[in-house]
């Protein structure tokens, strides 16, 4: 997704400006670019396709002077990768500047109807916006805040945006909108900021405004100016981001993927120590969320990608430990294709950034319905959190990598925990997942072994399955995940009793199958099953725990609770994806085409 960062009062703005956008490089993009007001060193635009480093190295033989400026990294939509196309986006006259977030979907009717005989520099819709602003601003002789508030009003229902603009009669000035795609203002004593994502800003400041749907803001170096959507002015206090910026970087890791590999035993331990008291009782879960649970009568966990596959897990524990039938749905299917609902429905959303679009399109829907909703997400005052009945955090700390690793395996623990606690579950939960935490570091710690195993398997492959049965196959899928979206290996995800019925057909002589083998009730199923695909040459590879494990499995698992499985189960996978990429020469952190944050649908 696009990224936005701006900032006005800082002393030579262009280093901070262009280091935010390295911190919003995670969220994926093709181009970038910054405008900065010189004063009466006049106006700097300058825009790349690429990397950042490829924006950072234009700019420094062009001795950018200014203490405000707007950047923005560009992840392709209307208009293909170009630098014509990249933002900000500039008025004909060279008065404003623009960048955006999100897609303004009736863009091509406002051109045809407003911008007869303007001379378009790009494809994008952005531009539109900015060639409005300034018509309006000379035509209707509007004010540069009334001319914005004017294009916004032409914007259909479906567009969404998060737009920055600075107008250079008022240098000291950033204008900032918002409707679907998440702005934040960042507050100091010092300078104020406008962002994407506070990680991009913690240099600065750990203090944010949420600027929400509909409303528009003037922030200059001493104020930010809030007005609602009827442009009334409203107040609205900062809140305190407890995030320290070293959090954000990489440290002494080559990639933050492995970081977070790591992180994943702290943030058990984070998690156990947050909702369990000394005494192993559940804490910090308001008693309305679970008696709205216990309430309801079927629970529908809604969610994308990895978070969808952690609901596959956390459904196991909802069905066994309450009793309440739980399904689990695709974020972007269920917002239009809503399954028949039970009479008293309730609402799990999972998200590491609560800000997806897909997800949000269904809580949209929810919300309007009246069901109640909970968001489990990592980034709290995200839009999922705050607009859902109830919230609670993953408190797994930024995830940068764009593989989701520590919030997959936070979010089952927190499924976990409210699971038990809504069912009075006998288990010793605490004491599990403590278990669970120490097994997960005895694994990590093993490295070597699953460098050895991506490369005797996966080494020149270009397609691979992961299978395995119950909660052996809600594993496999995000593990196939995990290693199809970094190291572009076409890779499956698979019922292990399913691929008789077709998808055997695959198998040839060599492809990788790396079996996942923990659950006593079907492990000798699996084993069947693996030892089918061998038969028509597969490359097998056993993963399995050790109460299960035979002679010539690739990798033994410790033992746990069958039902937490899952938590050790994911971090070889996660690794055989980290080193089968590393082999591949490719980057693990940003793969092609793929963003963080989806915050379009
Ligand atoms: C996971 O590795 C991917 N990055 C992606 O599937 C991600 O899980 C999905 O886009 C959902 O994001 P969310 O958790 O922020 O809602």
């Amino acid at each position: 997704m696009c990224g936005i960062v701006g900032a006005t009062g800082v002393n030579q703005v262009l280093p901070s400006l262009l280091k935010g956008l390295e911190k919003l490089e995670y969220r994926g993009y093709d181009s970038a670019g910054v405008y900065v007001n010189g004063g009466k060193d006049g106006d700097f635009l300058v825009r790349e396709k690429g990397r950042v480093s490829r924006l950072k190295a234009a700019t420094e033989n062009k001795h950018i002077t200014g203490t405000a400026g707007i950047a923005h990294t560009r992840w392709a939509t209307h208009g293909g990768v170009s630098v014509e196309n990249a933002h900000p986006h500039m008025s004909e006259d060279g008065r404003f500047y623009l960048v955006h977030n999100g897609v303004i979907e009736n863009f091509d009717e406002l051109r045809d109807n407003y911008l007869q005989g303007v001379k378009l520099q790009s494809e994008t819709d952005t531009e539109i916006a900015v060639q409005l602003i300034d018509k309006f601003s000379k035509e209707d002789n509007l004010s540069t805040f009334d001319a914005l508030r004017k294009m916004i009003s032409l914007l259909d229902d479906n567009s969404a945006y998060g737009f920055l603009l600075m107008d250079n009669e008022t240098p000291d000035l950033m204008y900032a909108a918002k409707k679907k795609s998440p702005l934040l203002i960042g507050v100091s004593d010092q300078a104020n900021v406008v962002t994407s994502d506070a990680a991009a800003m913690l240099d600065i400041t750990q203090d944010f405004i949420e600027l929400m749907d509909g409303e528009v803001a003037i922030i200059d170096k001493e104020k930010v100016t809030l007005f609602d959507v009827q442009g009334k002015q409203i107040e609205r206090e900062s809140f305190h981001l407890d995030i320290d910026a070293s959090e954000t970087d990489k440290g002494v890791y080559p990639y933050y993927m492995l970081k977070e590999i790591d992180e994943q035993v702290i943030v058990a331990h984070t998690l156990s120590q947050h909702y369990f008291d000394d005494d192993a009782n559940v804490q910090n879960i308001d008693d309305e969320i679970i008696d709205a649970i216990k309430a309801s009568d079927r629970l529908y966990i809604v969610a994308a990608g990895t978070s969808y596959h952690a609901g596959l897990v956390g459904k196991r524990y909802f069905e066994k430990w309450t009793g309440i039938p739980t399904e689990v749905h695709i974020s972007s299917e269920f917002a239009y294709d809503q399954p028949l609902l039970s009479q008293r429905p309730f609402f799990i959303f999972l998200s590491q950034s609560g800000e997806t679009a897909d997800s949000r399109e269904v809580l949209d829907n929810v919300v309007k319905q009246g069901y109640p909703s909970l968001t489990i997400a990592n980034v709290m005052n995200s839009t999922l959190t705050r607009e859902a009945t109830f919230a609670l955090p993953l408190l797994a700390g930024p995830e940068i990598a764009v593989a989701s690793t520590k919030a997959y395996t936070a979010q089952i623990i927190v499924e976990a925990i409210l699971a038990h606690a809504v069912g009075n579950s006998e288990v010793d939960l605490k004491n599990e997942l403590a278990k669970a935490a120490v097994e997960m570091q005895v694994i990590i710690d093993q490295k070597d072994k699953f460098k050895i195993i991506a490369e005797q398997a996966l080494k020149n492959q270009s397609s691979a399955f992961y299978i395995g049965r119950g909660l052996d196959a809600a594993v496999a899928v995000e593990a196939a995940l995990k290693l199809k979206e970094i190291s572009y290996i076409q890779t499956e995800g698979f019922a292990a009793g399913e691929l008789k019925h077709g998808t055997i057909s695959l198998i040839e002589e060599g492809t990788p199958v790396l079996g996942l083998v923990t659950q006593s009730k079907t492990a000798g199923l699996v084993r069947g099953e693996i030892a089918q695909v061998s038969a028509r040459g597969a490359n097998t590879v056993i993963i399995a725990s050790k109460s299960l494990a035979k002679a010539n499995d690739a990798y033994v698992l410790p033992d746990v609770d069958e039902l937490l499985m899952p938590l050790l189960t994911v971090i070889p996978a996660q690794l055989i994806a980290y080193y089968a990429t590393l082999d591949r020469g490719l980057d693990v952190d940003r793969p092609r085409n793929l963003a963080k944050s989806v915050t379009v649908q």
